[in-house]
């Protein structure tokens, strides 16, 4: 840990603004979403050195889909790219790659193989948590808990009147047996646009917002280190007096 600011557990972030930045360069939007990926991996090493658990980065929408196939190719096949060049760094430093998002629907199968073996490779791995919201989106996520809840009614495994908060999060991408991903403390959204666009719904209810102009591609270690200090600063009340 680099010094003793109160280090957020979970920080999220939308990466956005790759489009804009290659239109901005002149180049093609998949040398956009490549630039994008280098930004990227910088932001996973400084989430990792400063002490964050959980790092989670939005990096395809249930609605990118509309996007012609070129790009969505270019983009899977930008993070077979990324897996295959990555993954041995990731596992030396002890980081554990998880998949928020049905990934195995509608991806390449290509993009598919690859994230089982960055899946399966880290799996005991104990360091940073580095989450990959593919193919996510939270009112899909949140319809999918609901009808997973609804289906152990039906088994008669619960009953309707058992359902709680803490029994719905755990149907959800980020539930697991063994406890929960904690909810983002901080959500970071690039590009100068400000909304969630289907992104943690039910997980963003307390999390601290933190906006920038800067294209993702831009983005830097040293600004995310900034954000992460004024978050520090913020009295996070969760609905009590103090
Ligand atoms: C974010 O950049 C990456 C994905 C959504 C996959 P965009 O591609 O949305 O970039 P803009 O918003 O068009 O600039
Ligand atoms: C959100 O960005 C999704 C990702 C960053 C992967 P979009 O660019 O898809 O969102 P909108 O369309 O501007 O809301
Ligand atoms: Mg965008």
């Amino acid at each position: 840990m680099e010094e003793s600011i109160k280090t957020p557990r979970h920080v999220a972030v939308i990466m956005d603004g790759n489009g804009r930045w290659a239109k901005k360069n002149g180049v093609s939007r998949l040398t956009g979403h490549n630039q994008g990926m280098l930004a990227m991996k910088e932001i996973i090493k400084k989430a990792d050195v400063m002490g964050i658990k959980y790092l989670t980065v939005y990096a395809f929408s249930t609605e990118n889909w509309k996007r012609s196939q070129e790009e969505v190719g270019g983009i899977f096949n930008l993070l077979v790219k990324f897996v295959g060049s990555e993954l041995a760094e990731l596992d030396e430093n002890n980081v554990k790659v998880h998949i928020l998002g049905d990934y195995h629907e509608k991806v390449p199968a290509a993009a598919v193989a690859s994230i089982d073996k960055a899946l399966e490779t880290t799996y005991d791995n104990d360091g940073l948590q580095f989450n990959i919201a593919l193919n996510y989106g939270s009112r899909a996520e949140i319809t999918r808990a609901a009808e997973r809840l609804c289906r152990k009614v039906e088994e008669g495994i619960i009953k309707a009147g058992d359902v709680t908060e803490e029994l719905l999060s755990r149907e959800l991408f980020t539930g697991d047996e063994n406890g929960n991903i904690p909810d983002p403390d901080l959500i970071i959204r690039t590009s100068g646009e400000e909304r969630l666009s289907n992104f943690l719904l039910w997980q963003a209810a307390y999390s601290e917002f933190a906006f920038t102009q800067t294209l993702w591609p831009d983005f830097t270690p040293e600004e995310f280190e900034d954000i992460v200090k004024e978050f520090s600063s913020r009295g996070r009340r969760f609905g009590g007096r103090n």
